[in-house]
């Protein structure tokens, strides 16, 4: 993909130094441990069935236990058959992938943005031809196989307090809307509960996990919904950074750490304490991203372990596992996410560039999310008042950039 024009940088909104102040408290968000990553994908079975459009499935109409024409595909198998593929939902007419955001720079991340319609509609639309547990996180995640024989993950609506499937679909969009390039396509979903339980079984779930299942997801009327999530080839590798490695992109203008703790007092060359080595540029370049991200999606539980990922230990950053995010009803000025925002001074141009032109007098973060998100076949519940606040920890990041680029200088705060 080319590069092209970046908008004309916009005067920021400003919270006003009350607010400012208020926030300036520790930072140090955290949930259960979590899993380590899972090794690479397994080549596409050479048996996989070819792909055809779902005419059998209907929409609305809920899964059956008993085959019939129309959704036979659906129904739960009988003991000892090998399941049948998933049908799936008719898409409805405005079914659409997100448009990618209005600053059109080349994306720093390793998703290859120009690929992204092709890879929604293949997630929105091709039969699902296996399903298994994912190992390894804290939450119920199945891995799943598409009719091309390409694999994705399964996020499922389930009761756990830091799944929330619908988190991981705004972090996609708000992903392409920052033209970032780290998050994989996400699509919401409906998958028959029944039928998909079998292919669990059939596949060797533990009966303890299938309790779990049984228990934990949320069913509407016999289906399951869910966050369907595109595979990342290549191998998964999480980094040993903290929370607190952000003292590197820490400058005398940030506000200084409370006295209750949090970060330790800024450094300026990168190098983390304890004797770690410094991390690299372009790492220090895609933690700056991850905290913005983070921020803007209030999401608390990257620092826990294990959600801080690479492509390989030397290869790009992604962001993975942003089911915490939105995680409450509020607009998280007090939540940590933010709080290690307003810590940072040095930050990635482009994506400085991509929030300036969500600024007044532009339509917004909040309006092009939910106009994004409208494209989606669930037209998922996520309220105009979360993507409000999403626009509203967007201004407050920005706010943070533009105090520190007056006090510092471009050079110093916009390094990459
Ligand atoms: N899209 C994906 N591509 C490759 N591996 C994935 C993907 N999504 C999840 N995984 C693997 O599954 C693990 C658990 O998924 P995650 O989203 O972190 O769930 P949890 O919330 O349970 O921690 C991840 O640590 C990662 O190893
Ligand atoms: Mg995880």
């Amino acid at each position: 993909m080319s590069p092209g024009v970046l908008r004309v940088p916009r005067a920021p909104r400003s919270p006003g130094p009350g607010l400012l102040a208020a926030l300036l408290l520790a930072a140090s968000g955290c949930d259960a441990p979590r899993g380590e990553p899972v090794a690479p994908p397994a080549t596409p079975s050479s048996t996989t069935p070819r792909w055809r459009p779902s005419a059998a499935a209907r929409p609305g109409a809920p899964p059956s236990a008993t085959p019939s024409s129309g959704a036979a595909a659906a129904a739960a198998p009988s003991a000892g058959a090998t399941p049948p593929p998933l049908a799936r939902e008719a898409l409805p007419a405005s079914a659409t992938p997100p448009p990618l955001g209005p600053v059109r720079a080349e994306p720093a991340g390793p998703v290859h943005l120009p690929e992204d319609a092709e890879r929604w509609r293949a997630l929105a639309t091709l039969p699902i031809t296996s399903a298994a547990p994912n190992a390894g996180g804290a939450t119920l995640t199945l891995r799943l196989r598409l009719a091309d024989g390409s694999r994705a993950l399964f996020k499922p609506a389930q009761r756990h307090s830091a799944s929330n499937h619908r988190a991981e679909l705004v972090a996609y969009h708000l992903d392409r809307a920052l033209g970032l390039g780290r998050v994989a396509v996400v699509v919401g979903t409906r998958l028959p509960r029944a039928a998909l339980r079998a292919w669990l079984a059939e596949r060797g779930a533990q009966a303890a996990w299938l309790a779990r299942y049984d228990a934990e997801l949320r069913d509407e009327a016999g289906w399951v919904e869910g966050a369907l999530i595109d595979w990342h080839a290549g191998r998964l590798v999480a980094l040993p950074m903290h929370a607190r490695d952000a003292a590197a992109l820490a400058l005398p203008s940030a506000p200084e750490p409370s006295p209750e703790g949090g970060l330790p007092p800024p450094l300026d060359g990168g190098a983390a304490e304890g004797g770690a080595p410094p991390w690299s540029p372009a790492r220090l370049a895609e933690l700056s991203d991850l905290i913005v991200f983070d921020a803007l999606l209030d999401n608390t539980d990257r620092w826990s372990g294990g959600n801080v990922l690479a492509l390989g230990e030397q290869g790009p950053m992604i962001f993975l596992d942003n089911a915490a995010g939105l995680s409450r009803r509020s607009l998280g000025l007090e939540r940590p996410p933010l709080r290690l925002a307003q810590r940072v001074c040095r930050w990635r141009r482009s994506t400085v560039a991509a929030l300036r032109a969500f600024a007044p007098p532009s339509e917004g973060l909040g309006a092009w999310l939910a106009r994004s998100l409208r494209g989606d076949p669930l037209a998922l519940g996520v309220s105009a008042q979360q993507l409000a606040w999403v626009e509203q920890r967007a201004g407050l990041v920005l706010a943070q950039v533009e105090r520190c680029l007056a006090r510092e200088g471009e050079a110093r705060v916009l390094p990459w």
